[in-house]
């Protein structure tokens, strides 16, 4: 076979590779899911833009109310941030220890700059065990997530998996960056420095009866 036919099952591989269906609809869910308009944010647990917009998508859910907008946040840690793959596995361990925490958590990390503690400059010289006992010790302060918990959730295999599938799941979405954003399944060019008033004229019209164009 000459070189355009591997190639050509080279190109038909990529468009067939599945990635894993989620058990269930991915990410974090907030607001009435009748809602109509559903409102997707793909972030990072440690990115600092991710905890710029927070503030301003909290206020964004506020304003509406939960009857008007379902909210989901999705987690996707960043290849290039060292720690971020192990804060999501850790959120999802707070999050099966009590479901309400992992609201708690993002207002920890984004809000509160906890995510500091676990930025690449400031564990530079700390292995990845070590990372892992300081995001222990952070939830055991923070949350009061026993210690036995915390290690049993790290290394659980269900743990591993479903953050590994959530990023997947971000990649068939598209998603190469955070924060990320999509309206009723659309992204929408909303970034970081995007205000509340901003938010506001983008999705207004969506609750006006009438056609848009
Ligand atoms: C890591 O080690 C280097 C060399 O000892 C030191 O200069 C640096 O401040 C350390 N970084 C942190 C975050 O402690
Ligand atoms: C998650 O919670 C369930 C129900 O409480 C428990 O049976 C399971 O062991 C927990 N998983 C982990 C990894 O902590």
């Amino acid at each position: 076979m000459n070189k355009n036919i591997y190639f050509i099952f080279f190109l038909i591989s990529i468009v067939f590779s599945q990635a894993p269906i989620p058990k269930r609809p991915d990410g974090h869910k907030q607001g009435d899911i009748n809602a109509p308009v559903y409102l997707e944010m793909f972030c990072d647990l440690l990115c600092p833009d991710c905890a710029h917009s927070w503030p301003t998508i909290k206020n964004v859910l506020e304003y509406y109310g939960s009857s008007k907008i379902y909210f989901i946040f999705h987690v996707f840690p960043l290849p290039y941030h060292t720690s971020a793959f192990f804060m999501a596995e850790a959120s999802l361990v707070l999050e099966n220890y009590t479901q309400s925490l992992f609201w708690d958590l993002l207002d920890s990390l984004y809000i509160d700059s906890k995510q500091q503690m676990f930025w690449d400059d400031a564990v530079e010289n700390t292995t990845l065990e070590g990372i892992k006992s300081l995001m222990g010790s952070y939830l055991l302060d923070e949350f009061g997530l026993p210690n036995s918990y915390f290690w049993n959730g790290m290394n659980d295999v269900t743990i591993d998996w479903n953050s590994r599938v959530s990023w997947k799941y971000a990649c068939t979405r598209g998603v190469s960056g955070t924060p990320t954003f999509m309206v009723n399944g659309v992204y929408v060019a909303m970034g970081s420095d995007s205000s509340l008033n901003d938010w506001i004229n983008l999705l207004n019209p969506l609750f006006l009866n009438k056609p848009i164009y």
